[in-house]
């Protein structure tokens, strides 16, 4: 018998996933758990898609879906369900539909590709191009290339603007070579303005952004213009090599001859590789680069700008200057255009550096109305505490345990490392980045795992591990913890979290717990009060809250009341760089701030102590 062709046909559900921009089709009774994975979109699915981890969140946005099953009901609350949210595993399309996968259901890869969207400023940078032809010299034209430039402006109307020798280094040869047409680069002084490059006129004037890291650091392309970023990049702070904190670089400086140059020149080094590797993506030239913002913390800004930092190691931990700078990029070893300057915005106090300034500014917490944490977790943690118009800072040393470092089986967020853990009884569930096979373990999964550790009774509140869990394994130090056995590992060894590991975070956790609690008895408030927690820098973009909250290292909030907000330091320091405005803003921002010193501060030791609890 000949069916129709009709009957062959299934129908298929497309199924839009956003905000990654992901589309595919499904056959009726197929999950969103099943699009995700067809389109690529790498979801957290801990447990597998049995519904028992509760990772696996998502919102409807358009269409249909199947009603909530028992589990999504257990697992949500009704406000959420309220939201439209659903568990991917769970929730089946009955026609065409579209999601929203929030950053937080997302492997850490995916995740950070959609943090660190475009500033929303308007664009007013510093540097305006000014196009200009001037009339080649002959036997009776014997003026001055500079003074020929200058009277070519004038005709346009344009003020003289000042030529520091960088420049002039440049400029002959560039009217010549161009045919006498050049594109200027002006650049705003508080009397008039300096040419800071010579440009063919076909050529875009660009800034670079740098958000420089004591670990990492993260640079962007943008056309000046536009505000558009154009290319970012990111790589280690070679400094690593003098000193994993910034007080043992510090020490160092100290100790050795020309070890502060020695420090700074590799800053630059790996800067200029990054720089000419952003302007390689563009298909740029580095000398269209004719402006610069770099934030970091006040010793990572002390050793960029070749300043001295003797006295920022030792008790009262004095900065040499605090205020913005513009240095020239030519003496500082950056090889941006000839006459480009740097800016530095200003820094804080103490360790509260322009990173700090630029994240309070790209996140707007510098004005919220009601009590707001804003910290940015890095090997030192920045925290503020902005409430009634006051903005309450401090800094503290929550060293590199969440980017792998000091942890046993540590490494950074790549694939094979382990980024989310659930343990059922003895049964251990690990999600992996990219869903390969576990080789080490991300600041994620570190969490995650002491989290879950301390949930099943595996740890105690003091960190000590029971040894009579079967996966508990003799160690040194106190034992260890089997993640996973040799046999299922992808490098062949058994995947361990030790009694060290939990230590580690222990100290890193306490200290920015502590921090923030210091910061609320300064304020005469409780962890309770705090209505907005922002949770700025890679890591915190992608560590799970509720682990957070449950090793005590965030205050027991709702979850609403987190905001994720990625590199938020790298959106401010491309703000600045776009616009005179926000440089402005930011300054007086630096000025409000109060900080406060913890190692001084009364309440602090206590606190910390308390904090080290699980
Ligand atoms: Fe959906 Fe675990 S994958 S709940």
């Amino acid at each position: 018998m000949q069916r129709s062709t009709e009957q062959n046909v299934e129908p298929r559900i497309e199924v839009d996933l956003e905000p990654i921009g992901r589309r595919t089709t499904l056959a009726p009774g197929m999950t969103l758990l099943d699009a995700a994975q067809r389109a690529g979109v790498e979801l957290i699915a801990v447990c597998g898609g049995v519904g028992a981890c509760g990772k696996c969140r998502v919102r409807l946005m358009k269409g249909e879906l199947t009603p909530p099953t028992a589990v999504e009901e257990r697992t949500l609350s009704r406000a959420e369900l309220a939201m439209g949210l659903r568990l991917a595993c769970q929730a089946r399309p009955l026609g065409n539909v579209k999601v929203d996968i929030p950053p937080t259901s997302l492997s850490t890869p995916q995740r950070l590709q959609v943090e660190g969207q475009e500033s929303e400023v308007a664009v007013d940078p510093v540097v305006m191009p000014v196009d200009v032809t001037v009339v080649p010299p002959t036997l009776h034209d014997l003026r001055a290339d500079t003074v020929r430039l200058t009277d070519a402006l004038a005709a346009q109307g344009i003020p003289r603007p000042f030529f520091g020798q960088p420049v002039l280094r440049d400029l002959s040869e560039k009217l010549r070579a161009q045919n006498w047409a050049v594109r200027l680069a002006l650049r705003r002084r508080n009397h008039g303005t300096e040419a800071v490059g010579v440009l063919h006129p076909d050529q875009a004037l660009l800034g670079l952004a740098v958000d420089i890291g004591t670990t990492k650091m993260a640079a962007y392309l943008l056309d000046l213009a536009t505000g558009h970023t154009l290319a970012k990049a990111g790589m280690m702070n070679p400094q690593i090599a003098f000193g994993e904190d910034v007080v043992s670089r510090i020490a160092y400086a100290n100790h050795h001859p020309d070890g502060r140059q020695a420090l700074q020149a590799r800053l630059m080094e790996s800067l200029n590789a990054l720089l000419a590797q952003l302007c390689r993506e563009a298909g740029v030239a580095q000398d269209q680069v004719v402006e610069a913002v770099v934030v970091g913390n006040t010793a990572i800004h002390h050793f960029f700008a070749g300043l001295p930092v003797r006295q920022l190691g030792e008790s009262p931990y004095i900065a040499a200057a605090s205020e913005a700078l513009s240095l020239c990029a030519c003496h500082l070893g950056l090889e941006l255009a000839s006459g480009a300057q740097v800016y530095l915005p200003p820094n804080i106090a103490g360790y509260v550096g322009a990173d700090h300034v630029a994240m309070l500014l790209a996140t707007e917490a510098w004005q919220a109305q009601r009590p707001t944490i804003a910290l940015d977790i890095g090997t030192n943690t920045e925290i503020s505490l902005v409430v009634e118009g006051r903005l309450l800072s401090c800094s503290c040393a929550s060293g590199p345990a969440f980017e792998g470092a000091h942890i046993y089986a540590g490494m950074r967020a790549g694939p094979g490392a382990v980024e989310y853990v659930q343990i059922v009884g003895d049964e251990v569930r690990l999600q992996t980045i990219g869903g390969k096979p576990p080789v080490g373990i991300c600041g994620s999964g570190i969490l995650d795992a002491v989290a879950e550790l301390r949930a099943a009774g595996i740890i105690t509140a003091t960190g000590r591990l029971q040894m009579n869990h079967p996966r508990a394994i003799p160690w040194e130090g106190g034992g260890a913890f089997l993640l996973a056995p040799a046999s299922a590992t992808g490098n062949g060894h058994d995947l361990l979290i030790t009694r060290r590991d939990v230590n580690e975070i222990q100290l890193a956790k306490g200290a920015i717990r502590a921090g923030i609690e210091v910061l609320l008895q300064e304020a005469g408030l409780t962890a309770q009060d705090i209505d907005t927690f922002i949770v700025a820098g890679a890591f915190g973009t992608y560590l799970d809250l509720e682990s957070a909250i449950r090793i005590g290292m965030f205050p027991p909030l709702p979850l609403e009341r987190f905001k994720q907000v990625g590199n938020a330091a790298g959106t401010g320091a491309r703000q600045m760089l776009i616009s005179a405005a926000r440089r402005r803003l930011a300054t007086q921002i630096g000025e409000r701030v109060r900080y406060v010193e913890l190692t001084v501060h009364p309440g602090f030791t206590k606190a910390y102590m308390d904090a080290m609890y699980l």
